[in-house]
């Protein structure tokens, strides 16, 4: 099976943004599955540097695109992206980018619902990107979401936005936000129809057809595992699942089809938003983890939180998320530090746990047990060979393989694309 499936194993940002650029440069399609435009990844091709949150990375190397029915549009900020792409001179055409007809569309209403819940819980938000993701899969899930395919049929268009609307400027007036127009709604809809619908298609079939042709597929995961709705630390997650058993259901394939699963983890830690977060460090090393490891949300901008490797954490993603493999990235953060600890399990409430259980209280009790490591001194920025990286940096790298019960299979040594030391390549496993 030539197909790869890239997820992160953490809480998002690992550095999948380089990895699925590398592995899209050897594959024939590749298929965004989950998530939104909540996320976000910057690929340097040559002196352009693209930001892509919603086409799939493929695109800049000259491939097919494509998004699945698992994915939330936001057709405004897609169409904006295929503008910013094109004036870097990239060309999106139907011919590269298709988008699946049963895809669920984020429509202004639910940023809008998105940003007033998070408002209105106060200090107990969960720091949501404000994209309006959750409310657009609470609709698909309740049936009154607007599809792809409604933009080819303005009267169930239509008809669809009444319900859709009488649910969201019922809660919208109760939290004091402003209700939605549905004028103003259909126009916006159908003036990017015609933008859009060249793109639609079936898309469960054109990939059933690279399939049967033996092209390469690569499934782009967003976000993480621990931030999937039924496996991460919920509530404080997105609301799709992020595991690449999603890869199947968000774009219309068996499981069989979705090949080898490549998990993409931080050497270190690190989180956007709120949430049970076990190593987190608040002292001076998890501020220099910040700064070294340049931590800012690509997306939202904000300060990323910091701290140890979690091989508990790491363990228990590779096990839910179906993880055959590790990237593991962002090891030069780690140069120079004279002491380095790995999260090996928890202690909650007096009692040890080797996983994270699912009980919100429990997961904010858990205190990370460690087990420490001496760092090394030498440099792994830019290592492309084993035989270049400093032995006590192997050694870290094994110990995390053992406690992740996983192979590193990829090792990333800095934001350039050739710096990558490959133990096996995922379309060859
Ligand atoms: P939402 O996906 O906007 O609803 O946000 C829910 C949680 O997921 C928040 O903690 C966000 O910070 C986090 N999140 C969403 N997308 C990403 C991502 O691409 N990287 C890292 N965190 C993300």
């Amino acid at each position: 099976m030539p197909n790869v499936a890239v997820i992160g194993a953490q809480w998002g940002d690992e550095g999948k943004g380089k990895v699925v650029d590398w592995l899209a440069s050897r594959a024939d399609v590749v298929v965004r599955f989950q998530g939104g435009h909540n996320a976000g990844h910057t690929l340097v091709v040559g002196n352009q540097t693209y930001k892509l949150s919603l086409l799939p990375s493929g695109l800049v190397r000259g491939k097919l695109g494509v998004i699945g029915n698992g994915v939330v549009i936001d057709p405004v900020a897609l169409l904006a992206e295929m503008d910013r792409v094109r004036a870097q001179g990239l060309d999106v055409t139907p011919d590269n980018l298709r988008i699946a007809e049963n895809a669920i569309l984020i429509l202004p209403v639910h940023g809008a619902l998105d940003r007033a819940r998070e408002a209105a819980r106060g200090d107990r938000k969960i720091g949501t990107t404000g994209r309006g993701i959750g409310p657009a899969y609470e609709d698909k899930v309740a049936r009154r979401a607007i599809r792809v395919c409604d933009l080819a049929e303005p009267d169930v268009l239509s008809d669809k936005l009444d319900e859709l609307l009488l649910h969201h400027n019922t809660l919208l007036t109760g939290l004091g936000a402003q209700p939605a127009q549905k004028q103003e709604l259909l126009d916006l809809l159908l003036g990017l129809a015609p933008r859009l619908l060249p793109h639609v298609e079936a898309v469960w079939e054109r990939l059933d057809e690279a399939r049967r042709a033996g092209r390469r597929i690569l499934f782009e995961g967003a976000q993480a595992v621990m931030l999937d709705v039924d496996h991460g630390t919920y509530p404080f997650v997105t609301s799709s699942n992020t595991i690449a058993a999603t890869a199947a259901a968000g774009s219309g394939i068996g499981p069989a089809v979705i090949g080898f699963v490549l998990g993409i983890a931080k050497a270190y830690s690190t989180r956007v938003g709120a949430g049970p977060f076990p190593t987190e460090l608040h002292d001076e090393t998890g501020r220099q983890l910040g700064t070294r490891g340049h931590e800012f949300g690509t997306v939202t901008g904000r300060p990323r939180r910091c701290g140890w490797f979690d091989a508990a954490l790491v363990r228990q993603a590779v096990k839910v998320g179906g993880i055959q493999g590790l990237a593991l990235t962002k090891l030069d953060v780690l140069d120079g530090m004279a002491e380095l600890k790995i999260g090996v399990g928890y202690e909650i409430n007096g009692k040890r746990l080797n996983h994270l259980p699912a009980g919100q209280a429990a997961q904010a009790a858990a205190k990370p047990i460690y087990e420490t490591i001496e760092g090394w001194a030498g440099s792994t920025r830019g290592a492309r060979s084993w035989a270049a990286l400093p032995a006590q940096a192997i050694k870290y790298v094994r110990r995390v393989e053992e406690l992740v019960e996983t192979p590193v299979t990829l090792l990333s040594t800095s934001p350039e694309r050739d710096d990558t030391i490959l133990m096996r390549d995922p379309f060859e496993s």
